[in-house]
């Protein structure tokens, strides 16, 4: 039996939300081998704050971060939540954030562009800002959603055409050149533009890829409307998903690295739409594993191993500086099972469940 003797790897980009479910989206991240986190603030009410209580508008980083902490999360060697950049931001949280260590990264969200982001500022205003200017000067990475918000659905996902190709098209370049030490994570990318604008921006830009972009395309999710693949942004087309899995097996890469989005929701369809958000709590490596296979890489040789290692738990703490972990995990070539996850609040359906494809990798800690 093929199998990978992995160091614990990170997943730098998931939601934990908050309340009664978060216990349980830990345990399935730990025993997925993963060794820390970077769990998004668009939780309710954002992480909008650096330290302190918060309060029923606006928690902190500090308060957040023992939330984790408390529902299972200080099994974990690394933690970092990312300030969800607001109206309120100000270049003197961003120091004083800074200041206190508690600030490793920002959020930025276009605004009613996904799960919880009506909190969002657009990216016009943020380019040239003091805050921005901030974020260079104290080193602080910008996490950042890129799709262009409020956009009328005729130009919002076309073939030639979507609203992340759009946000990289107009944003991306003014962004670079008005902060030029700005360090970018393009968070979650899904089209070719996205891709070629990081390739062609150098080192100080990097981007998170999903299991699920890898793997799938808009004709997946619209074969039978299975809404468990719907997540923001959207999959995309074969050509999009062809330049993501060339950028993440490309010999030597080292600006692409795993960041699950892993988006619990309890209710999917709702009356008036689906929740965005795909769950790949538990099995997020072996579907990258797929990914990897499916796009012709030879697990079984070293190169192949070696740039599936490269982007699973390399590049990721590499970019952010963080410490290499001590402790392995095993990936084995051997069907594995997806867990549909009983929480207090509800049943959260994982990928690949209902996507013909069964998990041909399982996990052993
Ligand atoms: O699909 C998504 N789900 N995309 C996001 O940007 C947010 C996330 C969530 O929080 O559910
Ligand atoms: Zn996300």
């Amino acid at each position: 039996m093929l199998s990978l003797d992995l160091p614990k790897w990170y997943d730098l980009h998931t939601h934990f939300r908050q309340g009664p479910s978060m216990a349980a989206y830990i345990k399935a991240h730990l025993e997925m081998g993963c060794a820390g986190v970077i769990a998004m603030p668009n939780t309710k009410p954002p992480v909008s704050l650096i330290s302190g209580p918060g309060n029923e508008r606006a928690w902190s980083i500090e308060h957040y971060m023992e939330m984790v902490r408390q529902a299972g999360g200080d099994a974990f060697q690394c933690l970092i939540v990312p300030l969800y950049l607001t109206k309120d931001t100000s270049p003197s949280l961003i120091d004083e954030g800074s200041a206190s260590g508690l600030l490793r990264a920002c959020k930025y969200y276009p605004p009613h562009g996904t799960t919880n982001s009506e909190h969002g500022v657009p990216m016009s205003k943020w380019i040239g800002s003091a805050v921005f200017k901030r974020l260079e000067e104290t080193e602080t990475v910008l996490c950042i959603h890129g799709e262009q918000h409020g956009l009328p659905g005729e130009s919002y996902l076309g073939s030639k055409t979507s609203a992340e190709a759009q946000f990289y098209r107009e944003f991306m370049p003014r962004l670079l050149d008005a902060h030029p030490d700005l360090r970018i994570v393009c968070e979650h990318v899904t089209s070719k533009e996205a891709v070629a604008f990081v390739q062609s921006a150098g080192e100080r830009v990097a981007a998170t890829v999903t299991p699920q972009h890898l793997l799938y395309t808009l004709g997946h999710l619209i074969q039978g409307l299975r809404y468990h693949l719907y997540c923001l942004p959207i999959v995309k087309f074969e050509e999009d998903r062809l330049a993501l899995r060339e950028a993440v097996t490309a010999k030597g890469q080292r600006q692409f690295f795993a960041g699950t989005d892993s988006a619990p929701h309890t209710s999917k369809a709702t009356e008036c739409g689906c929740a965005a958000g795909c769950y790949v709590g538990g099995c997020a490596p072996q579907l990258y594993a797929m990914a990897f296979e499916a796009s012709g890489v030879d697990l079984a040789s070293d190169t192949g191993r070696g740039a599936f290692q490269r982007f699973l738990c390399d590049n990721g703490p590499s970019f952010y500086g963080l410490q290499t972990r001590d402790e392995r995990f095993l990936l084995e070539r051997a069907p594995g099972k997806s867990r549909i996850l009983e929480t207090e609040e509800g049943r959260i359906v994982p990928l690949p469940v209902g996507m013909d494809l069964a998990l041909s990798w399982r996990i052993s800690i």
